[in-house]
Order: structure tokens, then sequence, then C-alpha cells
């Protein structure tokens, strides 16, 4: 009762803050395009980074530097994790619970094939010079543009899917300061329900972030825009793409090595009874043994 509770009051507030901002960017303008909201909102959060022409040519480049630090960083920070504290390791012969529908297994395997195409296409056209900027490039950059419709079409359905799974719960600030437990070999119980904080940060992140990769990333192909305009989305674009590229090595990291199992999951839908235990134990509360 207390959930639906939570995310009514999260939504409104959501609403109230969302109507007045949008409300003090319209006033003086009169009705607006979607895309002159847009440059709005991103005027506030940027300042006036699309007029200063010199700042952004020396930025662009850089992007490549941040891109190879972010990847090797997390990459080398998860190899760590893996050596010191190993995989965690549940048994699967118990009893199997389902948990992810044939629907949500479909669309999340759509979404994970369209997210790899994007995230290397889109490496790809980063380093084009690297790589020849010929016509293998552009073929790649055509693919960068087909996945994220392929993303788009798939989250749409995921979040309807998931998003009351995904509301805040009292219990994921606990969860974030004991790191989940993956600071430890021990097996103990962890405050999370079906979701754990950090599942649920990423899926906020992907689905409300991939709309927006998506809308900038749009523009940014069909090139026709204000250049002032441009320069806004390639900047949101890179950042986003900074930050979902962290969360994609966490969570590839975390079902395909730190949780042997997890796989299986998402392939055959059901999960064992004691990994619900340990990683999901207020979901058995919430469903009953
Ligand atoms: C090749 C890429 C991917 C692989 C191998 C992969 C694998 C998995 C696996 C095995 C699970 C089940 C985890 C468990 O129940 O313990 C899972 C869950 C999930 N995946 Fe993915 N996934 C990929 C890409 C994505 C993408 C692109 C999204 C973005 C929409 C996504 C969103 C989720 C979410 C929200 C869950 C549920 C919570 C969680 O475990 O994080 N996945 N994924």
């Amino acid at each position: 009762m207390r959930r639906p509770l939570v995310g009514l009051v999260l939504v409104s507030m959501v609403l109230v803050w969302g109507t007045s901002a949008f409300s003090e960017i319209l006033r003086g303008y009169g009705p607006a395009s979607p895309t002159e909201l847009f440059r709005q909102l991103a005027g506030v959060t940027l300042g006036d980074w699309p007029t200063r022409g010199r700042e952004f040519i020396e930025l662009v480049p850089s992007f490549k530097r941040y891109f190879l630090a972010v990847i090797l960083g997390v990459s080398g920070l998860f190899l760590l994790h893996f050596l010191i504290f190993g995989p965690k390791r549940f048994s699967r012969g118990e009893q199997l619970v389902p948990y992810y529908g044939a629907v949500t297994r479909l669309f999340h395997w759509i979404a994970a094939l369209c997210f790899t195409c994007l995230f290397l296409s889109g490496l790809a056209v980063l380093f084009a010079k690297s790589l020849g900027a010929g016509s293998f490039v552009r073929t790649l950059r055509v693919l960068h543009l087909v996945a994220g419709f392929g993303f788009f079409g798939a989250i749409i359905p995921l979040f309807l899917i998931w998003w009351r799974d995904m509301l805040p719960a009292s219990y994921d600030l606990s969860w974030f300061l004991s790191l989940g437990g993956y600071l430890s070999r021990k097996k103990e119980p962890v405050p999370a329900g079906k979701f754990n904080a950090g599942q649920k940060l990423w899926f906020w992140l992907a689905t409300v972030g991939g709309v927006v990769m998506f809308y900038t990333g749009f523009y940014l192909y069909r090139f026709e825009a204000p250049v002032a305009t441009l320069r806004t989305y390639l900047i949101i674009h890179n950042v986003l793409a900074l930050i979902l590229t962290a969360f994609f090595i966490t969570h590839l990291y975390m079902t395909l090595f730190a949780v042997k199992g997890a796989l299986k999951s998402m392939i055959t839908g059901r999960k064992g009874l004691e990994e619900i235990k340990y990683l999901h134990p207020k979901f058995l509360e919430e469903v009953g043994p």
C-alpha cells in the first residue's frame, strides 16, 4: 500500500516542479516548440556554452579521453573487485521463482542488443579519424541511428512493465550505504525488494536518459538545427553517454560476473530461491513465501 503512495507523491512532485519550470521558460516566449523548450531547458543548465565557439572546439576532442578514462577506469575497478571478492554464488537447486515474464525478457534482450550496437558504433563515430573515417565509419553511423530507433522502441514497453517496481523505497538508502553487500565475501541479506537501489538507478538512467539520448541524437544525425542548438545537444549527448557507459559496464559486470546465475534468470525468467533470500529479501515479504 505504501509503494503506490510513495509513487504518487513522487510523480506529483515531479509534475509540480516540471510545470513551474516549463511555465517559467515559456513566459515571454509564447507557444514554443518542443525543440525550443528543450533548448531553453539546456540553457538553464549549460549557461552560455552554445555561444562559446572556441571552448567548444577544444572540448569536443577531449571527449575521446573521457570515454577512454571511463571505460578503462570502471572496467579496471571491477576487475580488481572480482580478484578480491570473487562472484556471489547461489544454489539454483532449490525452488525456482518466476521473476521475468516472456515479454519482459524479449524487450530486455532487444534493448541489450541495440544498446550494445549503440555503444560500439558510437565509439566508432567518436574515434572516426583513427578508423580511417571512410565508408566503414559512415555505415556504422547509420547503424547508430537504426539501433537508436530499436532501443527507443524497446525501452518504452520495458518502462511500462517495470516503472512501478523501480520506484524508490525507504530501504534503498541503506542498500547504497552498504554498497549492496558487494564489499564483502560473506552472504548476508541486503535491504532490497524485487530490484535493488543500484538496479533502479540503472533503470531510470537507461530509460529516461535513453529518451534524451534519442532526442538529441536524432537532431545531431540530421544536422538540421541552429549551430548553438547542435552544440548544446552534442554536449548533452556526450555527457549522458559517458554516464550511461559507466552504468552499462557496471550492469554487464553485475549480471555476467558478480552474481553467478543472473544470466540464467534473464534467459529462463526464473531465479533461485536462495539468491532471492539474500539479494531481494523484501520481494519475498511482498509476494509471500
Ligand atoms: C548486452 C547487454 C546486456 C546484458 C548481457 C544484460 C543482462 C542482464 C541480466 C542477466 C539481467 C538479470 C539480472 C538479475 O536478475 O540478476 C538483467 C537485468 C536487467 N537489465 Fe540488462 N543486460 C544488458 C543490457 C541492458 C540494457 C541496455 C538495459 C537498459 C534498458 C538493461 C536493463 C536491465 C534492467 C533494468 C534489469 C533489471 C534489473 C537489473 O538486473 O539491473 N539491460 N540484464
